[in-house]
């Protein structure tokens, strides 16, 4: 068997295939760790006019072309339509396009500079506008433009015979698989890789995603296929997305602690546990995650609409632990707008300063500190003590927080 005949096109309907690629090796997405893979989906619309839209990471390149190929010669491919100019889908794009030679690249106005600074091409891309339609012969692609839904350039287009989305990141999830289709997958599955996306890549733009989806409501568009570039493609459970979605763009603080900490010589680990319990019995469910033994990532996900954040670090060297300013600095980035109240606490030898900065960071992050902990080398009852009565204090705040918003 050759390259060429290796990879086939997944039916979506009689005038949609998916023609992407499976990742089933990646493991690090700009800092986010993809345990499971990914799929970099790419989907080929037949109408009278045949369009591809979007491509897949440059390696991928002959898996897309061979998927191509098992529906129709890649040469009749007449319209190119970038919904993302990220390199996950524009990746092998240009190549793509010098070997079919479609009459015409489309992008939005922010996608056709966004291609232009990436590829330096003089190929031609024609931008497209908010609402714009494009007749395929038999089908219509109308384009919508979802600006910083995650990048200036993103867009979706809705191919209005078949109530069919394509939403480039948006509803996606990084998870390698054979099946396609969301109704083959356990929700479980689902709801976790779904929420740890959102997370990781769109919790900044939550704002912008809220709009987004009134927008969509009040537009009225049916929708009976959500097909995202990343994982699987959302039909009957398209519903369920959606409201996650809803909740997860409202950033809403819920009653739980995530208490995230490294440590030396396990001082602040027993200080981080007598946390947990102080805010457990205040009746506040709480996640510890200590940064040894969880990925950057997964704090990210944890923190998704948690209400509490409370952070422990040794001191080092005048400083906090290296994985917890890794931690911090991306969750920092990240803006979960939930996180309203936290704390602070870890050990020391002779200077201390991890306190303050942990303070600083929490300052940083919009959060309102209940309180810091500190211990000489290791705690003894007294500070142990100390430790559960921050946790009582973090979720009492929390709680207090909780019903301000209410
Ligand atoms: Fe999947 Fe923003 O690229």
């Amino acid at each position: 068997m050759t390259n060429s005949q290796a990879f086939s096109a997944v039916r979506i309907s009689d005038k949609v295939y998916w023609v992407g690629a499976i990742d089933w090796n990646v493991r690090n997405f700009h800092g986010y760790q993809t345990q499971r893979g990914t799929t970099y989906n790419a989907f080929l619309v037949l109408g009278q006019k045949v369009a591809l839209l979007d491509a897949v990471k440059a390696p991928f390149k002959q898996e897309l072309l061979s998927r191509i190929a098992s529906v129709i010669d890649p040469g009749k491919i007449d319209y190119v339509i970038s919904n993302h100019a990220e390199l996950d889908h524009s990746g092998c794009l240009f190549d793509v396009v010098d070997e079919v030679k479609p009459e015409k690249v489309f992008a939005s106005a922010m996608g056709v500079k966004a291609l232009q600074a990436h590829f330096h091409r003089s190929t031609e891309v024609t931008a497209v506008k908010e609402g714009e339609t494009l007749d395929l012969g038999g089908l219509t692609a109308t384009f919508l433009e979802t600006r910083m839904l995650h990048w200036p350039d993103s867009m979706f287009t809705y191919l209005n015979e078949e109530k069919l989305l394509f939403s480039q990141d948006a509803f996606g999830m990084h998870l390698a698989s054979v099946e396609r289709f969301a109704e083959q997958i356990d929700d479980a599955l689902l709801d976790a890789e779904a929420a740890k996306y959102y997370a990781n890549i769109l919790a900044p733009f939550s704002p912008v995603i809220g709009k987004l989806l009134t927008r969509m409501e009040k537009l009225g568009l049916p929708l009976e296929t959500i097909a995202p570039d990343h994982g699987p493609v959302w039909g009957r459970k398209g519903p369920r997305i959606l409201e996650h979605y809803r909740r997860w763009a409202q950033q809403k603080p819920t009653n739980k602690a995530v208490v995230v900490y490294d440590t030396m010589w396990n001082s602040t680990d027993v200080m981080a546990r007598a946390v947990a319990e102080g805010i457990s019995s205040a009746d506040c469910r709480v996640e510890l995650l200590p940064v040894g033994g969880n990925h950057r990532s997964d704090v990210a996900t944890a923190a998704l609409n948690a209400g509490a954040l409370v952070i422990g670090s040794p001191t080092l060297n005048g400083g906090i632990m290296p994985t917890m300013a890794d931690a911090l600095s991306y969750l920092k980035g990240l803006k979960h707008r939930s996180l309203v109240t936290g704390g602070v606490f870890g050990s020391y030898g002779w200077s201390g300063e991890s306190l303050k900065l942990l303070e600083a960071q929490l300052g940083e992050m919009g959060i309102e500190s209940a309180g810091s902990v500190k211990a000489t080398f290791v705690p003894g009852p007294e500070v142990l003590a100390e430790c559960r009565g921050l946790g009582v204090k973090v979720a009492e705040a929390l709680r207090a927080k909780l019903k301000a918003v209410q």
